[in-house]
């Protein structure tokens, strides 16, 4: 198969491969440019950035400071073909300033999550940056369409589809991942893409969907496109490639883990997500609760006073290789990783199946 090019609003990606944000500091500047210099579009998560002391004084304004400077840092490490993408989740409470901050260092698209992109179009005002919302139910991609057509005259560049397979936070209730069947991503895919038909008819322009959740070779690429993706978007597969920034320890654990390692959990942000069993999850088993410090309320749906543990820190400790007292997201096929590699390695394979398939 001839490998199609990836066009999202004004950008055109030589790969249909978009490597999915990954936070907290999983996916920085190093793994979003080396992706993007393959020909993918590499995308910076903007949650738990900047120094942790200064952090404490000025959340906002530090966090902002902090994703300006990764994206110009990808922006500067990557040919002039290369694209970058910011992932943005509606949950954090400083989700809006974040949007501003990326547009503003110059971040290609906005891929926004967890939470409605209801005022996403008057974030970024008639900034040529393409939004790209993540949706896991056709009800949700028609709900942003309609909201966005009535209030801003305008469509989505694309959408992420994320099934159920996805790590991190899950668009998805505990009861549907109970129900593989109907809450599938080959179910999920062709509902959005009935979807998006009449506002691609009324905007004259394509909406591309891009599917995502398990996707793993590119033999699941070609399959994706067969279906009628415009093409994929991988996580997982990317933590365990030399240019990810996460710890060395952290890809250690993806290396080390089976499959019956992979859980469901119930997340402080009030999401299920999908993570490693590991000695601080099996720990929670046994505590009811662990202390909590909230130094700056990083989500507006966490519950401090219910919260069993603070998720932000959790996440950094995994960040900084302290595993055993950290969270560590994956996807549902990380236990089928076996070795780290280059991103251009990673790239190669994935193109030799996708050509071969
Ligand atoms: C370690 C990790 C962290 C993630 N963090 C985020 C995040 O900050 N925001 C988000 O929208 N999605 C996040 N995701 C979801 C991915 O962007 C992606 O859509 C999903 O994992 C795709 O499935 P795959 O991992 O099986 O390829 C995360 C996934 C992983 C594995």
């Amino acid at each position: 198969m001839k490998i199609p090019k990836l066009q999202i609003g004004n950008i055109t990606a030589e790969l249909p491969i978009i490597q999915g944000g990954m936070g907290v500091r999983v996916s920085l500047s190093s793994l979003a440019s080396a992706v993007a210099n393959e020909g993918g579009i590499g995308t910076i998560a903007s949650v738990g950035l900047g120094d942790l002391e200064i952090l404490e004084r000025e959340f906002v304004k530090q966090s902002s400071g902090a994703l300006t400077k990764e994206v110009r840092k990808a922006r500067s490490m990557c040919n002039s073909k290369g694209h970058i993408a910011v992932n943005i989740m509606g949950v954090l409470s400083n989700s809006d300033d974040l949007v501003r901050a990326a547009v503003e260092a110059g971040a290609q698209i906005i891929v926004y999550g967890a939470g409605l992109p209801i005022n996403l179009p008057t974030l970024v005002e008639d900034s040529p940056v393409n939004l790209v919302p993540i949706v896991s139910s056709a009800r949700v991609a028609n709900l942003i369409l309609k909201v966005w057509d009535k209030r801003y005259n305008r469509t989505v560049d694309g959408f992420i589809i994320e099934g159920p397979l996805a790590g991190g936070h899950l668009g998805f209730s505990e009861e549907q991942l109970r129900d593989p069947q109907n809450f599938s991503l080959d179910k999920i895919l062709p509902e959005v893409m009935e979807t998006v038909k009449e506002y691609e008819d009324k905007f004259g322009q394509k909406i591309p969907l891009i599917a995502a959740g398990g996707i793993f070779t590119g033999r699941d690429i070609a399959r994706m496109l067969s279906l009628g993706a415009s093409g994929v978007q991988m996580a997982t597969r990317f933590v365990c490639t030399e240019e990810c920034d996460v710890s060395p320890e952290f890809k250690q654990a993806y290396l080390d883990l089976k499959e019956e390692d992979i859980t469901i959990i119930k997340s402080p942000a009030g999401l299920p997500g999908r993570a490693i069993r590991n000695k601080f999850l099996k720990g929670l088993e046994t505590h009811v609760k662990l202390k909590i410090r909230c130094p700056y309320k990083c989500l507006t749906t966490c519950k401090i006073t219910e919260a069993r543990y603070c998720i932000a820190r959790a996440l950094l400790n995994s960040y900084f290789g302290k595993v055993d007292e950290g969270l560590i997201f994956c996807g549902q096929n990380a236990h089928r990783i076996e070795k780290i590699v280059t991103v251009k390695e990673l790239i190669a394979e994935l193109k030799t199946e996708l050509e071969a398939a």
